[in-house]
């Protein structure tokens, strides 16, 4: 009996299929049928590459070039100041108990070292000399949210930028903090009323 080439194909297949589950890891590399994949022609990291005229594999970017996510082109949100080059007034974002705690966490981390735990100036550093302006100031408290804002963006006089390890949110939320370390220590009566509390709780007795 003559058995159909269909069916010993078939086993065959079978047996090929089943083969090649080994049912466990092994250390040996895949076999590859395709190596093409795999030893593509190109240039690495600091290769020369004749091609080009400096003979740089590495290009640099075209002139301008931005890259993804980092085009700050609303310079109230990433700058601080308005298109005529003045301080934004007001925090340009919406202020919510959760920002001002995210804002609370950023302040302890990058600005009580010098300025305090409640801004006035006697962060850790102070204990060796060096001395940062307190946050309690008329200047500061004058100032428009964008001079803050820019203050950690930009730096301000011997005070370095903290641009770099600070993103933009974060800023923004360090600075509604400031704002907050700020009426907790110069609450006017009017900010109780303001905030609904009663006066007479806060009575200093002076
Ligand atoms: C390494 C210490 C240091 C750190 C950290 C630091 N500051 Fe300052 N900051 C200073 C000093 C010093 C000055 C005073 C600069 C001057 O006028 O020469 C200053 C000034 C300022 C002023 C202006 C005060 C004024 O009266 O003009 C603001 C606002 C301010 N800092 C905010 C911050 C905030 C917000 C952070 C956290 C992101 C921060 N600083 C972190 C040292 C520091």
């Amino acid at each position: 009996m003559q058995i159909p080439s269909f069916h010993i194909i078939s086993l065959l297949l079978l047996a090929a299929f089943l083969g090649a589950c080994r049912g466990q890891p092994s250390e040996r590399p895949p076999i590859h049928t395709q190596y093409n994949m795999y030893w593509q022609e190109r240039f690495n990291a600091q290769q020369e590459n004749p091609f080009f005229a400096d003979r740089r594999a590495m290009r640099t970017p075209v002139e301008g070039t931005v890259a993804r996510g980092h085009l700050e082109d609303d310079p109230a949100y990433f700058q601080g100041v308005n298109a005529d080059g003045s301080f934004v007034e007001e925090i340009p974002v919406d202020i919510t108990r959760s920002f001002l705690e995210q804002g609370q966490k950023q302040y302890n981390v990058y600005c009580t070292p010098c300025h305090g735990g409640v801004g006035d100036g006697d962060g850790t550093v102070s204990d060796y000399g060096y001395i940062a302006t307190s946050l309690h100031t008329d200047n500061v408290r004058e100032m428009p949210d964008g001079e803050i804002y820019s203050a950690i963006y930009n730096g301000i006089n011997t005070m370095n930028s903290y641009r770099h390890l600070i993103d933009v949110e974060n800023r923004w939320a360090i600075v509604a903090y400031v704002r907050a370390l700020q009426l907790s220590q110069d609450a006017g009566e009017e900010d109780l009323e303001r905030l609904n509390l009663d006066p007479e709780q806060f009575a200093t007795g002076e």
